[in-house]
């Protein structure tokens, strides 16, 4: 049996809530330079989709990160896998996620990108899985509020599968079928 994939939130969709927080990000912002911060490998369809909508000047940068493994995972500890190329001194940041699940790995990355003194920082992610928090995170822009479902498409992987799909949707594995 092959993994079954049941749509949850269609291209459509994605695409319409995207403009949206686009929009209100160049109301927030009006007059200012955005520097994009781009979470690997997740954040990457949605950092693509959403700075099309952005009117203001925008860089990007990218970041990568992975939790020291199962052992630790509790300790909250992130591995920076990949660092920032540039600096983020007096640039106005919004890092770019695909979920926010425990909370672990932006509470982690946003303490550490404060301690860089950006002039501000924000959080924009595509998805957000409030039931599965464990250390609180502060999201200023949050594309869908999910059940805790596993997910996969528009850069959410499964076994490093289905990040292409254009769509979110429920994945239920072969294993489990
Ligand atoms: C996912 C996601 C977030 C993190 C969220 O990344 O992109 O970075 O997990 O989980 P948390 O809130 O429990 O910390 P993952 O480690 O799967 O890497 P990926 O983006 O390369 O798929």
């Amino acid at each position: 049996m092959a993994d079954k994939i049941t749509e949850m939130i269609s291209e459509e969709e994605i695409v319409k809530r995207t403009c949206e927080i686009a929009n209100q990000i160049n109301e927030d912002y009006k007059g200012e330079e955005i520097h994009l911060i781009c979470v690997l490998r997740g954040g990457s369809f949605f950092t693509c989709e959403l700075a099309k909508h952005i009117t203001l000047p925008v860089t990007m940068d990218f970041i990568s990160c992975s939790s020291y493994g199962n052992d630790t995972k509790s300790s909250g500890v992130v591995r920076i896998v990949k660092d920032l190329s540039d600096s983020i001194v007096d640039k106005n940041v919004i890092v770019i996620e695909d979920v926010v699940d425990t909370g672990r790995t932006l509470s982690y990355l946003l303490k550490m990108l404060k301690d860089r003194q950006p002039k501000s920082l924000k959080l924009c992610s595509l998805l957000d899985k409030p039931s599965r928090r464990v250390v609180e995170v502060k999201t200023d822009y949050i594309g869908f509020t999910i059940p805790d479902k596993f997910v996969v498409g528009f850069g959410l992987d499964y076994a490093q599968k289905y990040r292409n799909l254009p769509f979110i949707g429920e994945i239920v594995p072969e294993d489990n079928n």
